[in-house]
């Protein structure tokens, strides 16, 4: 091995990706060009909005999926696939739910063909480590949550990774057993009672970045690029309350809420702009909620994103979503931290619920092109109706479908709330029925 990567653990050069759609045909451009390099003893953490290519990114370092473009080398060989001595844990556990807790522990050892004798003694070790002893025999339905999440660590620990690869693995859990989740594994981490020699975790969790990370990149969205690159020197453990800590967080949300770059005309691959636009899942009520908090004293029409979460007791990172719904439909802009009103949702803020929801499908029919030809195909058709996956299918032609369903559910929610379409969930048809 050459010297000067022997200190490299994983090494992501240039890697560009894009998928395919639907239709066999290029999707838009989701990672563009990022480098990402992952040095012993540093946790470094991927930040960056829904959809911005953080698991596309983790994906690649973990062997699962190619870049298009780039070189990935891995404990000092390039990638050609999963690599031994890299493990991974998911947001969604991924446990099999037929076998109990040491069978999933076990089950990647005995795959690669440990002996029985000496699967059963690491997974007991890993089992034991991460605080699940006396679960040995339960299965994943009898766990909590958290629980289950430590099955997951468990898995990935047992084969004594070099490298531990985590997909928001705390977002699932609820905000107590995320934290003592996280403390238990900075534990371990600090006390080095883990073989691994470094950590690369996905999150869209600013304040969860800030307390486990030595360095967090931020990636921008639309194609994913490193728009920073943060070391964070602060020793564990770290003190959420401690003003520099404070600081950071701060300092990353206005890097995460400022203005993006004005898009080059003539870039029709852009996602944000046409039908191909993803949407969040953010409810009416939700929409509706914001904008007369932001409306009301002491904020009068302007609020500091961090404050703003304070007294909706959300937690910070679930505002994005809501704030760009609201910027989305010209409700409201957001830069450098804070989000201020339009005219429009200062009106919207002072009427009441009928004249509302007029304004609401304006601008839903204005800004959001899916709900425009939802509409546009009700009107033209005698049957005034169309089945979904009618826009199913064209949405999973620009975008996965986890997201075309997600999108999927938010349009129905907000056309029918500004009363452009009525949906129907038994025969999942939209009609004209209800509207006028
Ligand atoms: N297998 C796939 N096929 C087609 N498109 C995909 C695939 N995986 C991801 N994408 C698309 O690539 C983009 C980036 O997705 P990715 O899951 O990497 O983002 P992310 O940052 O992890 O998002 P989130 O925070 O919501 O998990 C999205 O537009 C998504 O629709
Ligand atoms: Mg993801």
């Amino acid at each position: 091995m050459l010297q000067d990567h022997a200190q490299t653990l994983l090494q992501i050069d240039d890697a560009v990706q894009r998928y395919r759609t639907g239709s066999g045909d290029v999707g838009p451009l989701v990672l563009d060009h990022v480098s990402v390099e992952l040095k012993p003893g540093e946790i470094v953490g991927l930040l960056g909005r829904s959809g911005c290519g953080k698991s596309s990114l983790l994906r690649i370092a973990a062997g699962l999926a190619f870049p298009i473009e780039g070189k990935v080398s891995c404990l000092g060989r390039p990638v050609t696939g999963p690599v031994d001595g890299v493990a991974m844990v998911f947001q969604s556990f991924a446990l099999f739910p037929w076998l109990t807790v040491l069978a999933n522990v076990e089950l990647g050892l005995r795959a690669k063909g440990v002996p029985e004798d000496e699967a059963r003694k690491r997974a007991l070790r890993a089992i034991d480590l991460i605080g699940l002893d006396g679960f040995e025999s339960a299965f994943p339905k009898e766990l909590s949550g958290g629980m289950r999440q430590r099955v997951g660590f468990a898995r990935a620990l047992v084969v004594d990774p070099k490298i531990l690869l985590m997909d928001e693995p705390f977002s699932a859990l609820d905000v107590l057993t995320a934290e003592t989740l996280r403390t238990d594994l900075l534990d371990l981490w600090v006390e080095g009672r883990m073989p691994i020699k470094s950590i690369l975790m996905v999150t869209h969790n600013i304040e969860e970045a800030v307390l486990m990370c030595n360095r967090i990149i931020v990636l921008s969205s639309n194609p994913g690029r490193i728009a920073a690159e943060i070391p964070v020197t602060m020793p564990h453990p770290r003190n959420r309350l401690d003003p520099e800590f404070r600081q950071m967080v701060d300092r990353i949300y206005a890097l995460m809420t400022k203005r993006p770059a004005p898009v080059p005309t003539g870039s029709a691959t852009f996602p944000g702009l046409g039908l191909g636009m993803a949407l969040p899942r953010v409810s009416t009520n939700t929409i509706s909620g914001m904008i007369e908090e932001v409306h009301a004293a002491p904020y009068n029409g302007r609020a500091g994103m961090p404050e703003l979460a304070d007294s909706l007791q959300m937690e910070i990172d679930d505002l994005f979503p809501v704030a760009e719904t609201l910027q989305l439909m010209r409700f409201a802009e957001i830069a450098d931290g804070a989000i201020r009103l339009t005219p429009a949702g200062s009106r919207f803020a002072d009427m009441e619920t009928d004249a509302r929801k007029r304004l609401f499908g304006d601008h839903l029919l204005a800004y959001v092109p899916l709900a425009a030809r939802i509409r546009m195909v009700l009107d033209e058709r005698p049957s005034h109706s169309a089945r979904s996956s009618r826009f199913l299918e064209e949405l999973e032609d620009h975008m996965s479908d986890e997201y075309a369903d997600r999108t999927l559910k938010s349009i129905v929610n907000w056309g029918r709330y500004g009363e452009l379409f009525a949906f129907d969930e038994g025969s999942e048809t939209f009609s004209l029925e209800n509207p006028q």
